[in-house]
């Protein structure tokens, strides 16, 4: 007997009826009505009822009797239309059933550690332990067939525009993309190691020195990091590069990109071109680099006026330089004591601001939370030039620069949560430019590349590199899509003595520039062409299509907060023979702790 599948589970309807038909699929559930046992048999397609009745056949109901969820069967029937009142109209085949003549179970299965079905709370350890069970699910199925669809809409778009898709290694030289490597040590070469990638960065600029012109790639890229709902240790990029191009031509193709992908995979229509905010205007106005403008509570500051308050609190902050920056909630001026109070503590204990300060634009009165310490007309004026309305809530926060504009920008993300202020149905996206070249770190007191060493310096501020190397800004983009950073790139360096500039800024000497970039500066003195590029990370882009929350809802095999695979128990200890032949040694007493 064959158990070949003519149809899918999701594919038959009322013009099937009085077809012999073979499925294949997974026992979803089962119930038994006055000896009549009916299954819902599962696929990635859908779900199909079948019917096991002693009148269709003796032998097949018999051995329905066995039948246990998970189990994968093969049935072979005619399809019958249902009665009126059994018919489901949210499913696709909800008008029919298969009644079952010919049963073959191909594979028993024991009772799952959870119950496979959408929005059942099992804890996330098991499910990730359990992960080919719980991708079984519907809903994990069609968010992996919305990645496989985006792959192909990608690959569609860079192919009609000629870009070649280029693989690059996955052994290489550490790239500095500013998390740490995974490193992989070399058996024939002892000492020695590889790094996996950080993102194919030098790779793709040779190849522009090749002269392969426009280059793609969907490419796995490794970064040892801290994991956040948005990071992953190993994630996927679409890594573009392009030759004889300035940042309009990034921003046109990766905008054409992004609609297409965005109408084929979820038929949202997007226009480009996407609007574009300097990295200043973005901290000024929304606290954040990846501002969210799905939502206003844009930012106003005060300093101006409340420079030469009675509240030393207002006017030491902006003596010292620093800034009195708030926003305006409409509508939640009514907010009582106790909810500022929790806000307050909110502020203080996850922003960590030193505390609140707020004003209630209420029309019998304007409550001001230090109107001890502050004049009845400073608070007015604040009132009046934050254009707040009657009703209105003003948030307040005094520090210094840059700091207090990311703690408003953390404040005003978590009062537009806690009161659903974002409009979901969204889809912004926009560009951040103008990003500075350099940022100083206090802790190492030096400099380190915002993006990435080989970002071209905009040509206006190149001769302020040596002098005023924090006020030189780069050549550099990022792509914004409902407050998460999608997208990154730069117009490159082409030119070995503007790099070799640039090393010296971020304190690399020549030598230590030789050993760890010789071969790019190398390529670079053979006939470069102006290059620029830019990497989208494919897996937020999918987890915001998906209207996900967390990256892990789009990875078929996600890695948990700790870096770990929980399914394969990965990483593991290895064998001792193992290290000998890479010539690793594990640190005395480590070997007992892992044992
Ligand atoms: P960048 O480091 O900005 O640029 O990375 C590009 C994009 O990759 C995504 N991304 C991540 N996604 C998930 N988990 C992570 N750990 C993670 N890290 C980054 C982000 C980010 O915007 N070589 C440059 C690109 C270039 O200059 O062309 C680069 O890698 O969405």
């Amino acid at each position: 007997m064959s158990f070949k599948r003519t149809h899918t589970c999701g594919q038959l309807t009322k013009s099937d009826t009085g077809e012999r038909v073979t499925l294949n699929g997974w026992v979803d559930t089962r119930r038994d009505l006055g000896g009549v046992i009916f299954i819902d048999l599962r696929d990635r397609y859908g779900l199909t009822q079948v019917v096991f009745s002693p009148q269709d056949d003796a032998e097949a109901h018999k051995i329905a009797d066995q039948l246990r969820s998970e189990f994968v069967i093969s049935v072979s029937g005619v399809v019958k239309e249902r009665d009126e009142i059994n018919i489901n109209p949210k499913m696709t085949t909800g008008e029919i059933e298969v009644r079952v003549d010919q049963l073959n179970i191909l594979s028993k299965a024991d009772t799952p550690p959870f119950e496979i079905k959408d929005d059942i709370k099992t804890n996330e350890e098991v499910r990730l332990k359990y992960r080919y069970l719980d991708l079984r699910r519907p809903e994990l199925q069609q968010k992996l067939m919305l990645r496989s669809k985006t792959y192909q809409a990608v690959r569609d778009y860079y192919y009609e525009n000629d870009f070649a898709e280029v693989e690059t290694p996955v052994l290489m030289k550490s790239t500095p993309e500013g998390a740490r490597d995974y490193l992989v040590p070399s058996r024939v070469n002892p000492g020695k190691f590889f790094a996996l990638p950080q993102s194919p960065q030098t790779y793709k600029q040779l190849l522009m020195v090749s002269g392969m012109d426009r280059y793609f790639q969907i490419v796995k890229c490794f970064r040892d990091e801290d994991l956040r709902a948005d990071r992953q240790p190993e994630f996927t990029q679409i890594d573009v590069e392009m030759s004889f191009v300035d940042e309009e031509d990034i921003y046109n193709h990766t905008e054409a990109m992004i609609s297409k992908v965005l109408e084929v995979t979820i038929g949202k229509k997007v226009t480009p071109p996407f609007p574009r905010m300097s990295y200043q205007d973005a901290m000024e106005t929304y606290g954040s680099d990846k501002p969210d403008t799905r939502f206003d509570l844009k930012f106003v500051d005060f300093s101006k006026i409340v420079a030469k308050s009675e509240f030393r609190v207002f006017s030491k902050t902006v003596s010292d330089g620093g800034a009195v920056v708030g926003f305006v909630v409409p509508g939640l001026g009514t907010l009582g004591r106790g909810i500022m109070d929790r806000l307050t503590k909110r502020v203080q204990e996850e922003i960590g601001a030193g505390g609140l300060i707020y004003i209630k634009n209420n029309s019998e009165e304007i409550y001001s939370s230090v109107s001890k310490f502050v004049s009845e007309e400073t608070t007015k004026d604040m009132v009046d030039s934050s254009h707040a309305n009657e009703g209105d809530l003003i948030l307040i926060l005094a520090g210094q620069k840059p700091k207090v504009f990311q703690q408003l920008g953390d404040l005003r993300l978590m009062v537009a949560k806690e009161y659903e202020l974002i409009d979901e149905s969204k889809t912004d996206l926009l560009w951040v430019t103008d990003f500075p070249l350099l940022e100083y770190d206090d802790e190492d007191g030096r400099y380190y590349a915002m993006h990435h060493p080989f970002t071209s310096p905009k040509e206006e501020d190149l001769e302020s590199l040596e002098s005023d190397p924090g006020q030189v800004r780069a050549r550099a983009y990022d792509l914004v899509m409902n407050g998460h950073e999608i997208g990154g790139g730069s117009i490159r360096i082409h030119r070995a003595d503007v790099q070799q500039r640039m090393f010296r800024a971020l304190g690399i000497d020549e030598e230590e520039a030789e050993a760890k970039f010789g071969f790019l500066l190398d390529a670079f003195r053979y006939g470069a062409p102006p290059h620029g590029g830019i990497a989208l990370g494919l897996d937020r882009l999918v987890m915001l299509l998906a209207g996900a929350k967390n990256l892990r809802e789009v990875i078929a095999f996600p890695k948990n907060q700790k870096a770990q695979s929980m399914m394969d128990n990965s990483p593991d200890v290895v064998d001792d023979e193992q290290l000998k032949e890479l010539h690793i040694q594990l640190k005395p007493g480590l070997k007992q702790q892992l044992s």
